[in-house]
């Protein structure tokens, strides 16, 4: 792509949305342009309503921007046909919430296991390889002692760390984290945010995080901010480096 787009794992230009019609017409996202290179982590702060959900939402082909163009792994959201995008939502897009979304009659193994129920029926063979890669998958969160474990038996962070375990499972390039740390208290968010480091770090997977604390967005390459419908990038970079260096202490954070 001459505009230089195809290195971008995300690339906003000029997006509009608004909810409602009429008088009651919301608009929240009024002309944002952002882009994410590859092995970044941003994450992303703004008021609350402030059209950070809705952001993310579009990133993900979850939600379509009314104006403007989204192009994500090189997919243009605007010209891409329903199989496309729903290929690169279900193998190279991880979506991560805050709240966690397991399903309760599942282990933890099942609930890893559901993104490959978006892919054809499979054989015996095929199974079994589903099987190892969702173990994989929770060892990589550290996780695979709990795999027969449904998520009632498990804590706010295990839980957290089973759907993140979910979103590795097809290897995704990027990662939409919105407010991971949310349910969570102090010290399990803390031990989230190293977890979502090492994958950065180890795997280079991309990251866009939604967040309210400045932990996570201390712990993050950039910061960008939602402020009236735009984005504002500049006071808010904490470092210049894209990679995510070594999460500081809460102590550090603070002063
Ligand atoms: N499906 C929808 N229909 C109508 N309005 C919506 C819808 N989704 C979001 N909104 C409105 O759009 C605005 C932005 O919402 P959004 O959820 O993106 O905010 P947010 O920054 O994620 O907030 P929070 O920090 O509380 O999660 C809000 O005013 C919200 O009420
Ligand atoms: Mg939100």
């Amino acid at each position: 792509m001459s505009d230089g787009s195809a290195d971008l794992v995300i690339s906003l230009r000029d997006v509009h949305k608004a909810y409602g019609s009429g008088a009651g017409l919301t608009p929240v996202l009024r002309g944002v342009s952002l882009d994410l290179e590859k092995g970044e982590i941003v994450a992303l702060v703004g008021q609350s309503g402030s059209g950070k959900s809705t952001l993310l939402n579009i990133c993900g082909g979850l939600d379509t921007a009314d104006k403007g163009s989204v192009k994500v792994l090189g997919l243009d959201y605007g010209k891409a046909s329903d199989r496309e995008l729903a290929e690169l939502r279900n193998g190279k897009i991880g979506f991560v919430f805050q709240a966690f979304n397991l399903l309760d009659h599942l282990t933890c193994l099942g609930n890893v296991m559901l993104p490959s129920s978006f892919s054809p029926r499979r054989g015996k063979a095929e199974r079994k390889n589903v099987e190892e890669r969702a173990t994989e998958a929770l060892r990589r969160v550290g996780l695979a002692d709990l795999a027969n474990r449904h998520p009632m038996e498990l804590s706010g962070g295990q839980k957290q760390r089973v759907a993140i375990a979910r979103a590795l499972y097809h290897r995704p390039v990027l990662l939409l984290c919105d407010e991971p740390t949310g349910n969570l208290d102090t010290e399990t968010g803390r031990e989230v945010i190293e977890l979502f480091s090492d994958i950065n770090q180890k795997d280079g997977v991309t990251m866009l995080i939604v967040t309210h604390e400045q932990r996570v967005s201390s712990a993050a390459g950039r910061v960008v901010r939602i402020e009236d419908g735009s984005i504002i990038e500049g006071d808010a970079v904490l470092h210049g480096s894209g990679v995510m260096p070594k999460v500081k202490a809460d102590a550090e954070v603070a002063s």
